[in-house]
Formats: structure tokens, sequence, C-alpha cells
């Protein structure tokens, strides 16, 4: 692309200090791929904002375009899988971590990256649903490969008001689940009962010290909070129940014992959307948009933003106040 340049949200970690801004990019600044894509949208994840704090533990360059989801249109490619106009979602693997992300105008990426966009989605829908709505849909299947259904009795959701978990209320609620969600926000319960939630719990909850034990309330649960509140899930399972489990935002420890697993058969499924395989993608995204896809993805919109609005975003997401989706339009 003769004469053409790019923009794009940067975090430069100086010694102890990230500082981000955004900055004009030359295409040959983007990275190795075979597949140059015009961004056309991109989403504000949890993790985006993790990697705009030194001690977050998620940028592996000391100067990286932020954002882990992605969908426009290609450019140019040297690979016979992709071709230039065609419309396509990248997210995971390395993206915004590892190599330059979806917080620009341009993203140059592997083509073992790119999923096309499936029928039925535009790339503003795809970035509505994003890293957070294919990271519901791996949860929710999960469960469903374990076994559990409607009628084994209600699933718990936590983080409910997030990403992740409002696609995962709105998921389970199609699928013809009972949903419990359980948020921090007080004035949340009318937006999440819209979501398809039947009742709503506090945060605390579940967070709060309890027995090894407690009461068999939910046949499954979403659990993208971890820490104390992941705990508390394991105590109210029902026997043979499961949580997928993905997140930290409420800490990286998880206090339990063993006797949910050793006294009610319940398991602990790990859920990672970055490594899931090609084909897995594309079956999810094809599942996304048909049978999982929320009837008003407007609905999940908090906010839609320049790169130049980005930081107090982040900083909102990390102090754990969005509700729904933050959708990022670089150009
Ligand atoms: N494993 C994977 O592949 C994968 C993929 C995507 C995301 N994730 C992880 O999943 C988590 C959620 O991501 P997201 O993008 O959905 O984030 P998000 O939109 O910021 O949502 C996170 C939600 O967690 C709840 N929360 C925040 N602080 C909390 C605290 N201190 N204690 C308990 N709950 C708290 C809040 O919901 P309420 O106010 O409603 O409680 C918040 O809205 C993050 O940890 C992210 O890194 C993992």
């Amino acid at each position: 692309m003769p004469g053409e340049s790019a923009v794009g949200y940067l975090a430069e970690r100086h010694g102890t200090t990230v500082s981000c801004a955004v900055v004009p990019l030359e295409l040959d600044e983007l990275g190795e791929g075979e597949v140059l894509v015009a961004v056309e949208w991109s989403s504000v994840n949890y993790k985006d904002a993790l990697a705009t704090r030194p001690d977050g533990g998620v940028a592996r360059l000391d100067r990286l375009v932020l954002g882990i989801d992605l969908a426009g249109t290609v450019l140019e490619s040297s690979s016979p899988e992709h071709r230039p106009g065609e419309a396509v979602l990248v997210h995971g693997y390395g993206l915004g971590v590892s190599h330059h992300g979806g917080f620009a105008t341009h993203a140059r990426v592997p083509a073992s990256w790119v999923v096309g966009l499936p029928a039925g989605l535009t790339a503003r829908e795809a970035m509505i649903l994003g890293t957070a709505g294919f990271t519901a849909a791996l949860s929710v299947v999960r469960l469903q490969h374990h076994g559990i259904g409607p009628s084994d009795g209600p699933v718990l959701v936590t983080g409910a008001t997030g990403g992740v978990g409002s696609f995962s209320v709105a998921m389970l609620s199609l699928l013809g689940f009972e949903v419990v969600a359980s948020t921090g926000k007080e004035d949340a319960a009318g937006w999440l009962g819209a979501l398809g939630a039947s009742s709503v719990i506090g945060r605390e909850e579940l967070s709060r010290p309890g027995r090894p034990l407690e009461a068999q309330r939910y046949a499954g649960a979403v659990d993208c909070v971890g820490g104390s509140t992941l705990g508390g899930v394991l105590r109210t399972l029902s026997w043979g129940g499961a949580v997928a489990a993905s997140g930290v935002t409420g800490g990286a420890e998880l206090v339990t014992t063993v006797f949910p697993f050793i006294l009610r058969a319940v398991s602990l499924l790990g859920v990672d959307s970055t490594q899931t395989s090609l084909e897995e993608r594309a079956a999810t995204w094809e599942r996304i948009a048909t049978e999982l896809r929320p009837a008003d993805l407007e609905t999940f919109v908090a906010g839609e933003i320049g790169l130049g609005a980005l930081g107090p975003v982040l900083d909102r997401l990390l102090a754990g106040g969005a509700r729904g989706r933050y959708l990022v339009r670089p150009g």
C-alpha cells in the first residue's frame, strides 16, 4: 500500500511505568504476517486494561499497540487462504500481547490467526461480541459438553455486567437455562433481567468467607471473576456440577477446599480463548452468529469511541465499573 500509513494506540514501558498515546505508525512497523487488515472495529476488553499496567502481566513488548481483537477488511495478503476485500476478524494468539493489536487503523497478522467473518454478522456486530462474546460462547459450550442442560437446574454467571458475563447471561438464557446473575452493581438488575437473567444476587454473596460446602444451588456456572468469588461458586454447585472459569477481575488466588470435588463431584473447567484452534474458532463463531446470537446486540454497547478516548475507558474497566462493551472505531 504505497503512501499509506497507520495510526495506533501505543503503550510504551519505561522502567516501572507505562505511558499510552495515539501515534502515527509506518505499515512496516506493524509486525510480521501475511495479511494486512484495514481495521474497522475493535473492542475494549479487561486484558487491554491490564496491558496498560506495569504489573498487569499482559504486554510482552515494551512498545505495543494494544487491542486483543479486531474486525475489518483484508487489504493485502500473500497467503492463498485470504484475498483482498475479504471481511475478517482476528483475536487472541499474540494480538495486543506480543504482536501489535487492533487499536489501530491497520494490523498485519499471520494468516493462521485470521477467521472469515461469519455470515450474519457485520464487522461492528462481531466486535460488539469480540473476545468477550467468544469467551462466553466457549464457556457455555464447555458446560453443554459436560452434560449440563436447562432441566438440571439454575446456572450462575458471575461478573454479570461485564463483557464475558453479560454475553454468558444472554447466551444461556437463549438456550433455555434459568440464569442467576451475580453483580457488584446495585442498579443493574433491570438491565440483566432484560438480557435474560431470572434473578440477580449481590457479588458479596459469593465472595464472603463460607463453609467448605453450602446449599447446592446451581447446576453449572460461568465465572470470569476468579478469586474468592470462584471459591463461592465451587461451594454452591450441585452434585456433578461444573464451572467454566476464565477470568481474574476478582483476583488470581483461588481459595477453596477439595470438598466440592471429592464430595460433590464438581468440575472446574478452564477456558482459554487465546490458543483455541482456528477450526474451533470458526465453528464457535458460526454458533455465535446463529443459535447463540443475542437478539439485540446494541443492548450491549456501553459506548463507541475513537483511539483518543481509550484512556478513561481502560481505567473504568480496571476499576470494575464497565457495563457491557465499548466499541473502538480506529479510523
Ligand atoms: N480466559 C480467557 O480466554 C479470557 C477471555 C476473555 C476475558 N477473560 C478474562 O475474563 C475477565 C472478564 O473480562 P471482560 O473483558 O468481560 O471484563 P469486563 O467487561 O471489565 O467485566 C468484568 C466484570 O467483573 C466484575 N468485577 C470487576 N471487579 C471485580 C471485583 N473486584 N470482584 C468481583 N467482580 C469484579 C464486574 O462485573 P459486576 O459488577 O457485574 O460484578 C465487571 O464488570 C477478565 O479477567 C479477563 O481477563 C479471559
